[in-house]
């Protein structure tokens, strides 16, 4: 293959100039690797995949990730095993240690290999070695031998009642491995002899199933009864496929209305089990299980279903000519159980159990309800308001699971719903103790890889708060919010929160398949970036075309890409870029901004506006878009530029420079004032760096003046969901670090820390969600879990805690910690992916202490106040500096005519 003998003669190459050549003596696979050595390698992954098993990449690029702290550690070479059969030994002069090229023949259909990777470094020690077993999945159409089966499915305006399709079949004997390859019209839960297979939940997910379906990948070796009759069924539910979606009556059956089963099992390879006409289906104890409204739960039904007794044939379906492939995305899993803190009785008597946090899943039933003939009522609420549950905000969604007694409940919890609550009311179980029902917290179950925590117990709290509305968010697809009737893949919501989440969480493969759908949907709707993905014939978003929102289609693969390096997001998503740009944005002929005939919603939820209008801010919306849209359309030319695209780098850079100067005359006074004088539009300007480059002075005058508009506002927030993001590193990155602090530290309603103060555990969707007399805010957007606003986390991370990337993917990294406020001690961390990133600082007795570490083959620029800014390789690294706070903070009211108080005891 090519690259592989490129790699050979690149090997032959270097045994002539490798000086030490002991390592590359012996070539064979049992003595190839040395142990023992300082630098580990933690983790081998291919392309952004959770694991190995099941991939459905036939040239899976592989990563590793180091963990060590020797000094100025780089990886000078790699060599790579691969037993497919045979053993493979490739060994590449090359320092790169993610994503590299698959060097070997493109995987088959269900092929297992054994993958084991050892790095060389610059000082000629070798890692230890790390190895991950790659298995295909089912690469072809033609590889399904299975059909869609389905069950009786009611009336199609009528939410669905769950059922189970499952057949018994002979299983061999003297097999190694067994797989089950399941898919789903609608979402499933497969059971194996009696016991669950894997812990997924709602599966396949949300995609847009007109282009896309998912399937899983189930290791079912140690699950079956070799030389037996074994018993495999699968709950099916209407899930995302064919219930209700969205606000007000939603809509249904959007993919189909009737629910189908899609399931082989094999062992070796050989197809030993598949739905088909054979198979038989049955209703079981489950009476709806609906996503936004809740389950019903017949505990009086038998749910043994052993013998598949009584059950019915099934009837096929079409098999699905959308594609069949494996999610990048973890699953859906449980992450968290969460005991409950509190039971109490409201005046009207009824009982409530408070978990303490907020967040979206279940709850388990760990009591046992009395065995009489009524119900059990559960209604799940994220308030409480004046003493009892606060269920308005949830809208249409009606949140509420049944359980009908008489059988056994012990056990119990919800399949195919979940609920964004922190608070539960139970009516029908007169003597429930608390210890009867635990929450259950469920989430795409990325991997944790951002930290912060600091001297400023709010401000940690305030954290807590965004990693919450981010596991609460990202339920398969990142959403709006998890409990009312949306929970919807808003774009623009993503597009600004992407940084935070990226940071965060191993965002990588999430975001990977939810752009893929974004660029389906976007296709379907000529060019139109929807704001919704997976995009639904809502009333109301129909045709809705949006900068900020569809913006996300170029901002949001250009963040990746600047969390992970991977290019290839870019080129995948380039065709997308380009789409929304050339065909998507609906243009003023002349100009070629924005047209003014298409509304926008702007810098949506400014705090001054109507909670009825909430796009009515202080910022025209059209400069919002038209910012965006500036900033936009740059980022495609330079992401056509990495791409060798010369001729639309050029297209696109003209394009923006035009589309700059039609800015400024339409929105920028001669003297540099903005016609939208907020600080919303001055931070844009800023930050996106637009700039009328024949005025020098420009930045100067933008930045006084958002330091007037900032002290105005008495630094509270006065942003929306676009400024706000931006707001706090605009201050910082243009000298006015004192400003930003006392923003991010205010108490006073709006600002980040209020909510907190008044006990959120979420990020909310206004910062007066709850008005501080106890009352829920009268807006209709008024949810206490929505992420956007928590995208202030970016700020801790980079300028708090100091910690971001120089280049893409963090081969180069910045430490560049900017202590401020009050806080005395900040600890950041991030496991990139080359390995553990950490920055901690202090303050004490007139010297700022920092201590950073950076990650095998990696270089850093570090640049602590007061110091000349060094380059370090990987290690860790101390710093001890002369520390002077910033005489400026806490800043001053400048302006006496204003004579409102200003919350005294901020600082705290
Ligand atoms: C969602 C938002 C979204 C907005 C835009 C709301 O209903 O919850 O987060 O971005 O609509 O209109």
């Amino acid at each position: 293959m090519p690259d592989c003998a490129k790699a050979i003669s690149k090997l032959a190459a270097s045994f002539q100039t490798k000086t030490n050549s002991d390592h590359f003596a012996v070539y064979s696979s049992e003595s190839f690797f040395p142990t023992n050595m300082p630098v580990r390698i933690t983790r081998v992954s291919c392309e952004h995949y959770e694991t190995g098993l099941g991939i459905s990449c036939p040239t899976p690029r592989l990563s590793w990730r180091f963990e060590g702290d020797a000094f100025g550690w780089t990886q000078t070479s790699y060599a790579l095993i691969i037993r497919r059969g045979t053993v493979e030994n490739h060994h590449i002069i090359d320092s790169n240690s993610v994503l590299v090229p698959w060097p070997s023949s493109p995987l088959r259909s269900r092929e297992s290999v054994e993958v084991e990777v050892q790095a060389m470094g610059s000082d000629g020690s070798w890692t230890s070695s790390s190895t991950l077993v790659i298995e295909a999945g089912l690469f072809t159409r033609d590889d399904w031998a299975a059909q869609v089966v389905t069950g009786a499915n009611g009336d199609p305006d009528q939410p669905k009642k769950p059922y189970r399709v499952g057949a018994r079949f002979h299983c061999p004997t003297g097999f190694r491995s067994a797989r089950l390859y399941i898919t789903s019209l609608g979402v499933h839960e497969p059971w194996l002899n009696g016991v669950r297979i894997g812990d997924e939940l709602l599966a396949p997910g949300w995609t847009d199933y007109r282009y896309q379906l998912r399937y899983s990948v189930h290791d079912i070796s140690a699950m079956l009864n070799p030389g037996e009759i074994n018993v495999f069924g699968a709950w099916i539910g209407e899930g995302w496929y064919a219930g209700r979606l969205g606000f007000r009556d939603g809509v249904r059956n959007v993919y189909g209305s009737a629910l189908g089963l899609l399931a082989q099992i094999e062992v070796d390879g050989s197809i030993i089990a598949r739905s088909d006409l054979t198979w038989r289906w049955s209703h079981g104890n489950i009476v709806s299980s609906e996503l936004m409204d809740g389950e019903i739960f017949d505990s009086n039904i038998d749910d043994n279903w052993s013998g598949l007794e009584g059950w019915s044939p099934v009837t096929m379906l079409p098999f699905p000519t959308s594609t069949l492939l494996t999610a990048e995305a973890p699953p859906v899993r449980e992450i968290r159980h969460i005991v409950a803190t509190d039971l109490f009785t409201t005046l009207q008597g009824k009982t409530i159990i408070d978990f303490g946090q907020n967040f979206a899943g279940y709850v388990r039933i760990l009591g046992e309800p009395p065995r009489t003939t009524g119900k059990v009522v559960l209604r799940y609420a994220e308030v409480m308001e004046k003493g009892e549950l606060g269920t308005r905000p949830l809208r249409a969604a009606k949140c509420t699971d049944t359980i009908i007694l008489g059988g056994t409940v012990r056990g119990y919890k919800a399949k195919f719903t979940n609920h964004g609550f922190r608070y539960l009311e139970i009516v029908g179980w007169p003597d429930v103790s608390m210890g009867d029902i635990e929450g259950i917290l469920i989430s795409s179950n990325m991997e944790r890889t951002g930290h912060f925590e600091c001297s400023h117990e709010t401000l940690n709290q305030l954290h807590s708060n965004v990693v919450h509305s981010t596991l609460a968010n990202t339920i398969s697809l990142p959403t709006d919010c998890p409990q009312r009737d949306e929970r919807l893949g808003w774009t623009g919501d993503l597009q600004v929160f992407a940084p935070s989440l990226n940071f965060l969480f191993e965002s990588s493969g999430f975001l990977r398949d939810w752009l893929k759908d974004l660029y389906e949907d976007q296709k379907a709707l000529g060019g139109h970036v929807p704001v919704i993905v997976p995009t639904l014939p809502l009333e109301g978003l129909m045709g809705l075309c949006q900068g900020v929102w569809g913006d996300a289609a170029i901002i949001t693969p250009w963040d990746l890409y600047l969390g992970f390096g991977d290019r290839q997001i870019l080129k995948d998503q380039f065709a997308s870029m380009c789409l929304w740009l050339d065909e998507g944005v609906r243009r003023e002929p002349d100009t070629q901004l924005w047209s003014r005939k298409n509304p926008q919603l702007g810098d949506w939820l400014d705090p001054s506006a109507p909670p009825s209008l909430p796009g009515r801010g202080r910022t025209d919306p059209l400069l919002v878009a038209d910012a965006y849209l500036v900033h936009a359309t740059k980022l495609a030319a330079k992401v056509a530029e990495l791409l060798n695209q010369t001729d639309t780098a050029i297209r696109y850079q003209s394009q923006s420079r035009s589309l700059l100067q039609a800015f400024h005359s339409t929105y920028i006074t001669a003297k540099s004032r903005v016609i939208s004088d907020s600080q919303t539009a001055h931070a844009l300007l800023l930050h996106f760096d637009l700039l009328d480059e024949s005025k020098p002075e420009q930045r100067g005058v933008l930045s006084r003046r958002l330091e007037e508009l900032v002290i105005r506002e008495f630094w509270q927030v006065s942003t929306g969901f676009v400024g706000t993001p931006i707001i706090l590193d605009t201050l910082a990155n243009h000298d006015m670090l004192h400003h930003a602090y006392r923003m991010l530290l205010a108490r006073d309603c709006p600002s980040w820390l209020s909510p907190v103060l008044l006990g959120a555990t979420t990020i909310w969707e206004r910062w007066d969600s709850m008005l501080s007399d106890g009352s829920i805010n009268s807006g209709n957007m008024t949810s206490f879990n929505h992420y956007a606003l928590g995208a202030v986390a970016n700020f801790l991370h980079t300028i708090v805690g100091g910690i971001s990337h120089l280049e893409p993917g963090w081969k180069r990294i910045l430490i560049r910690p900017q202590p401020g406020g009050n806080l005395s001690w900040a600890k950041t961390s991030y496991l990139s992916v080359y390995g553990l990133v950490r920055c901690n600082w202090h303050i004490n007795s007139g010297f700022l202490h920092v201590e950073c570490q950076i990650p095998p083959n990696c270089q850093a620029q570090v640049e602590i106040p007061g110091r000349e800014s060094v380059e370090v390789g990987s290690g860790i690294w101390d710093f001890k500096v002369d520390w002077r706070p910033d005489e400026r903070f806490p800043p001053d009211l400048v302006q006496p005519e204003f004579s409102r108080p200003v919350d005294k005891d901020w600082v705290r």
